[in-house]
């Protein structure tokens, strides 16, 4: 059996992707051998959460997306509404509750040459898959373990691009060691984010404190809408600043986010007990107050768009 048929099998029946303007069964789709996605990563990508069937921080990904194809010189593939519609109809023909929308555009097919194509048709790719929200909620009730390693990435981390094989490394080797996540630490032992998750820490005064947006990391849509929870709470302890090993070590909370698994309580790194090794009082407020912002900012958005 060639690899794709046992990949069309290891397929739920009726996943739907999107290629370039069409919807096909997930074990069919596929792009040309020759697309500047695979063969140099150039290309950008989102990650968007669906819950209850409602796109999360829909806006914020559209915006990142915007963002990251205009730092590498792209052009968006679609206009912003009609994006939306692909990727309501992508919830909409795999019936996705609790899942994942992973899109994806590259500078289409050329024959392959460094320099940008001067003309390019760009490749957007669509695929949906649920998630096991039992496994998500069973991390979040018990904290995950974290280690730190080098950050050895490229100098423009904020530019949402495919290019993954640091992250990847990493990950791995987190998995290795029995950890959920790496952390990533800068030259000055500095941590910069997880490989696919941003970082923060509650400091023994009860300071949120996650890195300042720079080229260094990923400017997260769950962070920010963690800091738009936030604020709409009328709570300012919050340092938007970089923190060292040591000082995550002696943190008394610790948690992560990504649009994957919302906030996730940090209860080790490297080993070592964060406060009393269970998810921590202002990590679960935190999560709190996000789910219920980014819930209420879907159903409006829902609503504008039923209405328009
Ligand atoms: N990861 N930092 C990195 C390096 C990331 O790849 C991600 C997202 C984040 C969190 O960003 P957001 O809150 O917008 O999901 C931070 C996605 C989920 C992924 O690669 O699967």
């Amino acid at each position: 059996m060639s690899s794709r048929a046992i990949h069309a099998r290891a397929t739920p029946a009726g996943r739907i992707a999107y290629v370039d303007g069409r919807y096909l069964p997930h074990g069919a789709a596929s792009v040309h051998i020759e697309d500047r996605g695979l063969q140099f990563a150039d290309s950008i990508y989102e990650v968007c959460a669906v819950l209850e069937g409602q796109m999360m921080d829909e806006e914020g990904h559209l915006d990142r997306l915007a963002r990251s194809l205009g730092a590498i010189e792209m052009h968006m593939p679609l206009a912003r509404g009609a994006l939306k519609i692909v990727m309501r109809e992508m919830i909409r023909r795999n019936r996705l509750k609790d899942g994942l929308l992973y899109l994806q555009v590259t500078r289409g097919a050329h024959r392959r040459d460094h320099p940008f194509p001067k003309s390019y048709r760009s490749t957007l790719i669509m695929t949906a898959r649920s998630v096991n929200m039992a496994a998500v909620e069973k991390r979040r009730a018990e904290g995950i373990a974290v280690v730190t390693l080098p950050d050895i990435r490229w100098g423009r981390c904020d530019i949402k691009v495919t290019g993954l094989l640091p992250n990847i490394m990493a990950k791995s080797q987190a998995r290795k060691l029995g950890a959920f996540e790496a952390w990533l630490v800068d030259r000055d032992r500095f941590i910069t984010e997880g490989t696919s998750t941003n970082a923060w820490i509650v400091t023994g005064e009860g300071v949120l404190v996650t890195r300042k947006l720079s080229q260094n990391i990923l400017a997260g849509v769950t962070r920010l809408g963690v800091l738009a929870a936030l604020a709409r709470e009328g709570f300012n302890a919050i340092e938007e600043r970089a923190f060292s090993v040591e000082e995550a070590y002696a943190a008394r909370e610790a948690f992560m986010t990504s649009a994957s698994g919302g906030v996730i309580p940090v209860v080790s790194i490297d080993g070592r007990t964060i406060g009393n090794g269970s998810p921590g009082a202002s990590t679960q407020r935190v999560h709190a107050l996000y789910s219920e912002f980014a819930r209420a900012a879907a159903g409006a958005s829902r609503r504008t768009a039923a209405s328009s």
